[in-house]
């Protein structure tokens, strides 16, 4: 097929064609829903993305490190599952002793910027318009944008000063799965060569026993879930932003009222609704003292507790929990969704890429 392009006067404008380089997996299995075959991908792809960040993308990491250490102030900009990635991605330069925020796309004005705040935008499509439109105000503003994207090519990338890419290549469910991953995989490698401990190698294997080992336990679960309107997710310090991205799996592809909340926040309010039989899922690592309150808290009221990795598999790494858990979570979200026969990959009013304001 032979495809021509004409200005506004009719006059024939040559394009150089490009070449994307955008692979899709055939890893072999067959699966019944885009999304579980994502999920599938994730121990492939996360191992895909570590080694480009060794190596092809090695100089655009130096180049990231490099302007975060040189920036007062670091604001990362996204929507959706890309925003909850990018709290964990802020939260570990906090942790590193650099001051970084996360923002709503929709809601960046919501911060003061100047000529030295850095911009990271994180969009897994790259075409998001609250994104865009961030980035176009913000471009002259702030000191750099930079960009963290699944597709090559895409606006925002364009837009960007520079670009890493996470190589998940296509995702087709409307939910975010193995983008999310792959987008803080990104942060956590970034935070380790800025010198915090992270066991990035030991990531493509515990996804992959992460996915097996649950399961089963999964499926059991979802069969009490399906019948729930609603659920609570618990989490504190890093873990409360893992509870955030469950939760959004919950409510899109389930459609179960999830709500994420901070375990300390329980107390002021969200306790009145606990009730015998109201299900909780807790992020329970073993050095998390206080949340194990918060589950008194709720089993004493006759509320119901999952907790993860008492009830489900999890390797408690520190940080890598965050993200072993919110692959639990999408299992959850994937066997409860499938026992309320639900259209999985095309959840009802969502689209995959949002390209309006
Ligand atoms: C839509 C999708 C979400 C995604 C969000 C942000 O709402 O359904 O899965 O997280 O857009 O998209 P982006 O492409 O910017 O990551």
């Amino acid at each position: 097929m032979e495809v021509k392009f004409f200005n506004k006067r009719g006059e024939e404008v040559k394009k150089k064609p490009l070449k994307l380089k955008w692979v899709d997996f055939d890893i072999k299995k067959e699966f019944e829903h885009f999304m579980i075959k994502e999920i599938y991908e994730q121990p492939l792809v996360s191992k895909i993305l570590i080694d480009s960040l060794k190596t092809e993308q090695s100089d655009i990491v130096n180049k990231f490190l490099d302007e975060i250490e040189k920036a007062n102030k670091i604001v990362f900009i996204a929507a959706g599952s890309s925003y909850h990635s990018s709290l964990m991605g802020s939260r570990l330069l906090r942790e590193l002793g650099y001051e970084a925020y996360s923002v709503l796309a929709s809601e960046y004005k919501d911060m003061k910027y100047d000529k030295n705040t850095l911009i990271i935008a994180v969009s897994q499509s790259g075409e998001t318009m609250d994104v865009i439109l961030a980035l176009k105000d913000l471009k002259e503003r702030a000191k750099k944008v930079l960009s963290v994207v699944n597709v090559p090519y895409s606006t925002i990338q364009r837009i960007s000063d520079s670009s890493l890419e996470i190589k998940a290549g296509p995702e087709k469910c409307v939910a975010a799965t193995k983008t999310y991953t792959n987008q803080v995989i990104a942060f956590l490698y970034l935070a380790n060569r800025l010198g915090m401990k992270v066991n990035v190698e030991e990531i493509p294997d515990e996804i992959n026993r992460t996915i097996n080992m649950n399961e089963e336990r999964v499926k059991e679960i979802a069969r009490d879930l399906k019948e729930e309107r609603d659920i609570f997710i618990i989490g504190r310090g890093i873990n409360y932003y893992s509870s955030l991205e469950i939760s959004l799996k919950l409510k899109e592809i389930s459609y179960i009222h999830a709500e994420a909340l901070a375990g300390g926040e329980l107390k002021h309010g969200t306790l009145a609704l606990i009730e015998k039989g109201t299900k909780v899922l807790a992020l329970n690592p073993s050095w998390d003292i206080d949340i194990k309150t918060n589950i008194e808290e709720v089993a004493s009221r006759g509320g119901v507790v999952y907790e993860i990795p008492k009830d489900f598999y999890a390797k408690e790494s520190y940080p890598n929990f965050s993200l072993y858990s919110v692959i639990v979570g999408q299992l959850l979200t994937y066997y409860t969704a499938r026992e309320k026969g639900l259209p999985i990959d095309y959840p009802r009013n969502l689209a995959k890429s949002v390209t309006v304001k």
